[in-house]
């Protein structure tokens, strides 16, 4: 009925009612999650299965083993999210799912499912830059978002600024030149011991420590642009571990020390780059997304620089900030409706931008 009122040349109109309900579809690291979200903004139910226990033995995500519980897995996520929303498949208008970057295994696993679903459902489908899903999971979580906005992006495999506008797809301002900043976290946790997954683990212990017992370096605070670097801080983390074991095992305490002096430097130099950035563009709004945008440091942090220097800071909550199916449903419902389709041909990539 409502689409008999939307007139000749609405297409943006006519398209989001054609893509009412999406399902969303996210494989591409150690978490198997789907989705359904309506019109792009109102998440109707997001699961997120986990393998903390599969991967912790090893001290970090062993690939084919990821690949292999995403297959067994992926049937029952995807039919829960359907069961949570109250959605039955032949009420799907579309199908979003990451198609890269990632690991390559885990992702052909819900790509390979989405085309099937899509197929036998005859409905569109759409594949999704896991990055780009991240940005989106910014105005998933606030709808008062305005464009222009930088989007810092906190991640464990990316650390990167993009420029977001209203209708052109976000602008890479500058990104990391080695590790990402999650991966500093996860890796520093290794060294103290701290387990997996170690970026909560190390924000957990940094409670207990003292910010200030090791100035660590902030790499690249004072140069101009938006990338970033983490690997000197973490190789200066390793040599301070190195140095305090020389006579024996860490401390309780020296870990706590270390792990919040780490995160104060690692949090510094988000802040200080997000700034500049700021600065630089001349705009007045950011989101800090990704996995390590859950930080209870980087969010307080961030604040006082926002009412420092006057600008406003957005942060999903915890739940959209690390990997999940919502914000890829969201980036998809975009896509679709400025009538992006991807055949049964569309290929999963591990790095850049693939096909997409
Ligand atoms: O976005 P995400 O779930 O997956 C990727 O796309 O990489 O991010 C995962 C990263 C991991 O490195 C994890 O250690 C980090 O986010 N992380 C955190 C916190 N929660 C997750 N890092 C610092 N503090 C946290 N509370
Ligand atoms: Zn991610």
């Amino acid at each position: 009925m409502h689409r008999l009122q939307v007139r000749a040349g609405e297409a943006g109109a006519t398209d989001r009612l054609n893509f009412n309900l999406i399902l969303g579809i996210e494989s591409s690291c150690d978490e198997m999650a789907a989705a359904v979200v309506r019109c792009g903004t109102e998440i109707l139910s997001s699961v997120v299965q986990g393998q903390v226990e599969l991967h912790e033995p090893y001290g970090g995500v062993v690939p084919e083993l990821a690949s292999r519980d995403h297959v067994r897995s992926v049937s029952a996520v995807v039919e829960a999210a359907l069961v949570q929303a109250g959605v039955g498949s032949h009420e799907l208008s579309a199908i979003a799912v990451t198609a890269g970057p990632g690991l390559i295994g885990s992702l052909l696993v819900g790509l390979s499912f989405g085309k099937a679903l899509a197929y036998r459902l005859g409905v569109p489908m759409v594949g999704v830059h896991h990055l780009i899903g991240h940005l989106a999971s910014a105005e998933l979580a606030d709808c008062s978002l305005r464009a222009p906005y930088l989007g810092l992006l906190t991640s464990g495999g990316h650390t990167a600024l993009f420029r977001v506008e209203a209708d052109a797809p976000p602008r890479l301002l500058g990104k990391t030149r080695d590790d990402a900043v999650g991966e500093a976290f996860d890796k520093v946790a290794k060294l103290l011991g701290l387990g997996f997954p170690g970026g909560p683990a190390l924000s957990l212990a940094a409670q207990s420590g003292d910010s200030a017992a090791v100035r660590f370096p902030r790499p690249m605070v004072d140069r101009v642009g938006c990338d970033f670097s983490f690997s000197g801080l973490k190789t200066a983390v390793a040599l301070e571990v190195e140095r305090r074991t020389e006579h024996g095992a860490l401390a309780a305490s020296d870990v706590a020390d270390i792990a919040a002096s780490f995160e104060a430097a690692a949090i510094d130099v988000l802040v200080s780059r997000a700034r500049r950035a700021l600065r630089e563009e001349g705009i007045g709004r950011l989101s800090v997304v990704g996995g390590v945008a859950a930080n209870r440091r980087l969010r307080a942090e961030m604040a006082n620089a926002a009412a420092a220097d006057g600008f406003e800071v957005s942060f999903p909550p915890p739940a959209l900030c690390t990997d999940n199916a919502a914000m890829i449903a969201a980036a998809g419902s975009r896509l679709l409706a400025r009538g992006d389709r991807h055949g049964l041909d569309l290929n999963s990539f591990s790095r850049g931008s693939g096909p997409l």
